[in-house]
């Protein structure tokens, strides 16, 4: 388990990630606030960055797709994260502005590892992990 936490009912709960418990060296840590209702965030894969994803308050719905196979994850504070590997397509949402997603990553920040559109993730998915 990547994410543990230690709950005391006299003072709340104190969440910790130890870094060698990742399967990855974190080189770049962002978070999210201030969810806008009625839009979603990511909408992109990545074509070789890994994530780990924790939600540090509030609710969050992901959607993950691999391709077109589609899964969905609703994470809360009370949860671990979850491992988003290379090539997963990403969407997500909250329904309650305040809440606030932490996401670890294995590499720094470049434009040019997004893959931004659904179309051309799709073809990109199938030449890279269907042939
Ligand atoms: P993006 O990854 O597209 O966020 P989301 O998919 O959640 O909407 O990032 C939004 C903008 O922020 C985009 O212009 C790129 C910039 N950005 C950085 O400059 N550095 C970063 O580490 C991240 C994650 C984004």
């Amino acid at each position: 388990m990547i994410v543990k936490r230690i709950s005391d009912e006299s003072f709340g709960d104190l969440g910790v990630i130890e870094f060698a418990n990742l399967s990855f060296v974190c080189q770049r840590a962002y978070w999210i606030t201030n969810f806008v209702q009625g839009n979603s965030r990511g909408n992109h894969a990545h074509k070789t960055l890994t994530q780990f994803v924790i939600v540090l308050s509030g609710s969050v719905t992901f959607e993950l797709f691999r391709g077109k196979a589609r899964e969905v994850v609703v994470l809360t504070a009370n949860d671990g994260g979850i491992l988003i590997h290379p090539g997963t397509w990403r969407k997500f949402y909250s329904h309650i502005s305040s809440s606030v997603v932490m996401v670890l990553c294995n590499q720094e920040y470049r434009e040019e590892d997004y893959i931004r559109k659904w179309d051309e993730y799709q073809d990109w998915f199938s030449i890279n992990y269907e042939s």
